[in-house]
């Protein structure tokens, strides 16, 4: 892999015109080539760069003690893991590539593929795995004559792009194999304005975020990994086509948000949903996101309580439908004033009781439920 910003979205949509399961782990992708080496996580870890205390030096500290991405290789020996493993007959999942892959992520990455001390697989998911591999850009990023732009042109992965973000996280988030999920493994849902909120935060976010949209383009990112593992199976099950046809359904409506976004409304199969989501998901992070829309999309997600009375749609489709749906209005919601938020509390808190249990999930009143909160918007 070339290591500019740039050819980095290029590859991307390289690989998604060639209808791939776009799975970006770095820490494989660029090792394999050899062109870009690690340099291993204590060298972003001394007290002047990134082990300090203080805010602007503590990343280490909180991914440490407080990121459970530096304990994802733990779960690894968990009596859980032991049973997935044992319906997987895999006699070790912390040096298995099916588990390593995302949970310990340096275990495929060869010892010439480092600069010095190889990042060891206990670490999981480390610097270096979100960032991209630091050789090229280790010592740039320190100087003050470099500005940032400088930096991502020397190949440090822009995170502050929603995009590029979403497609870092997405690679662990979304798609597991079906055996998998089979031998016991819990289903993925990414949602990355939550998720980014979730996780402990060592940076701090800039001043023009607006959680909804990245709520958007996570949500558009999910759909298109939905449908490229999904046009790559025979068979799929219902834990494969559910999740995908009720993120197509929820962003439907968003159809004609904004004018300039493509429309999914003609997309009827994973192959047809793949390039229209990528392409959403590229052009919402490129949209000048404000309060109206934010409002605008809230007031089309809760007008869709009418499909929930509709008995013509299985109760299954609707379960994972609401199960979406109320994520959204978590996200939708959370820029709200405290005054509005208050209006609205006890109509999201049974939305989301009702969303709880899809085997348990009633339609009707989960109908009823979103036509009060949509009267109140
Ligand atoms: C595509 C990436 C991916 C792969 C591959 C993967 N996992 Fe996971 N795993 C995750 C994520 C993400 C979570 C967190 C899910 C959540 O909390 O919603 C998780 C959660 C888990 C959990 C539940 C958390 C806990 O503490 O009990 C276990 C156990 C687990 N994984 C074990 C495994 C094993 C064993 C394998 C290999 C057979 C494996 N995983 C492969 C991404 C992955
Ligand atoms: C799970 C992914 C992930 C991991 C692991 C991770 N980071 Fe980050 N990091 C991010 C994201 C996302 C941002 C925000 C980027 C932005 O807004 O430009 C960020 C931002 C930063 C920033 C910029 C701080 C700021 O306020 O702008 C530094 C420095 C940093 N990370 C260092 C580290 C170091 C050192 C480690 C390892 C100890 C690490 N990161 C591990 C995802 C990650
Ligand atoms: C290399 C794989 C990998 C990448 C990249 C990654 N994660 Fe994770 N993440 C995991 C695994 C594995 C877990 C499960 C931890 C466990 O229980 O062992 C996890 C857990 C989490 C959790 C807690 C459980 C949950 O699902 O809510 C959050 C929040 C999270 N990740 C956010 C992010 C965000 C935000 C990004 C992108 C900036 C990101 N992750 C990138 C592998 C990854």
């Amino acid at each position: 892999m070339s290591h500019t910003a740039l050819s980095q979205s290029r590859l991307f949509l390289r690989v998604v015109r060639l209808m791939l399961v776009v799975i970006w782990v770095p820490a494989r992708a660029a090792a394999a080539d050899g062109l870009v080496r690690f340099t291993g996580s204590p060298s972003c870890a001394t007290s002047l760069c990134h082990g300090g205390a203080g805010e602007l030096r503590s990343q280490t500290t909180t991914w440490q003690k407080l990121d459970i991405h530096s304990r994802t290789y733990n779960t690894l020996v968990n009596g859980r893991s032991a049973q997935i493993a044992a319906a997987l007959k895999i006699s070790d999942a912390t040096t298995n590539g099916r588990c390593t892959s995302c949970h310990a992520p340096f275990a495929e990455v060869p010892k010439t593929a480092f600069t010095r001390e190889p990042t060891k697989p206990s670490e999981g998911v480390s610097c270096e795995s979100c960032h991209g591999p630091a050789e090229p850009w280790l010592r740039s990023h320190t100087r003050p004559d470099f500005s940032h732009r400088d930096r991502l042109q020397a190949g440090l992965r822009d995170l502050g792009h929603l995009y590029v973000r979403a497609n870092s996280c997405v690679a662990c988030h979304q798609t597991v194999a079906p055996e998998l999920l089979a031998a016991g493994h819990p289903e993925l849902l990414f949602e990355l304005d939550g998720q980014a909120v979730a996780e402990p935060k060592h940076w701090r976010e800039k001043g023009d975020w607006h959680g909804p949209k990245a709520w958007f383009v996570g949500q558009a990112v999910a759909l298109r990994e939905m449908s490229a593992q999904l046009s790559s199976q025979k068979n799929p099950g219902e834990n494969l086509t559910g999740p995908w046809s009720a993120t197509l359904w929820l962003l439907q409506q968003l159809d004609g948000l904004d004018a300039g976004l493509p429309a999914l409304k003609a997309a009827a199969s994973p192959a047809q949903s793949h390039p229209v989501a990528d392409q959403l998901a590229q052009r919402v992070t490129e949209l000048e996101w404000s309060a109206a829309l934010t409002r605008q999309a809230l007031q089309r997600v809760a007008g869709t309580h009418k499909e929930f009375s509709d008995p013509k749609i299985s109760p299954s489709l609707q379960a994972r439908r609401a199960e979406r749906l109320v994520l959204a209005l978590d996200r939708l919601t959370a820029p709200l004033d405290a005054t509005s938020l208050a209006k609205l509390e006890p109509d999201l808190k049974g939305l989301f009781s009702l969303a709880q249990s899809r085997p348990d999930f009633k339609p009707a009143e989960f109908a009823r439920a979103l036509e009060s909160l949509a009267k109140k918007l």
